[in-house]
């Protein structure tokens, strides 16, 4: 699969691990930086991989900082993003099957080296079930986008 991986200084030493660990597994691994580990802003990260997903440069994107936490909060910004920060097996694959998770995000002061990895491949593994119930919020959640992005903050109101 083709896969895009960022993340900031807090992320940096797994970013290159994973990135390592999917080559080696034959995904084909698009690095979006960050490529040093001086100081750098997680939300430049979250907008590299976010764009390449939504201009069809990758199917799916990992995003890791010190938590996962803003990373997170960024990608999903992004209409067309489905960001998830997992850091146990079942959601690292029923994010996907059922709410087509398109973005793992990890945090590499949280859990240990062989886990991020574990994760990882599992969330690549893993595949939307296509059910009509999760199609149906899915479908809802693109009907939010759409109406922020074509009424704006108000569209809410009367809710
Ligand atoms: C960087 O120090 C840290 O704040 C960042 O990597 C992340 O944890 C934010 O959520």
């Amino acid at each position: 699969m083709k896969v895009a991986i960022g993340a900031d200084h807090g992320g940096f030493l797994y970013k290159n691990m994973i990135a390592a660990v999917l080559t080696g597994k034959g995904h084909e691994v698009l690095d979006l930086g960050a490529y040093g580990p001086e100081p750098s802003d997680y939300p430049d990260y979250a907008k590299a991989v976010a764009a390449a997903i939504l201009e069809g440069k990758a199917e799916r994107g990992i995003l890791l900082c010190g938590s996962g936490v803003g990373i997170c909060v960024a990608a999903n910004k992004f209409p067309g993003i489905r960001a998830c920060l997992c850091h146990d097996s079942y959601s690292a694959h029923q994010g996907v099957e059922h709410d087509d998770m398109n973005v793992l995000c990890l945090g590499e002061r949280v859990i240990g080296p062989e886990l991020a990895n574990e994760l990882a491949l599992i969330f690549l593994e893993a595949r939307f079930s296509g059910a009509e119930r999760h199609v149906r919020r899915l479908e809802k959640i693109r009907e939010i986008e759409q109406a922020i992005i074509h009424e704006g903050r108000g569209f809410w109101h009367g809710v």
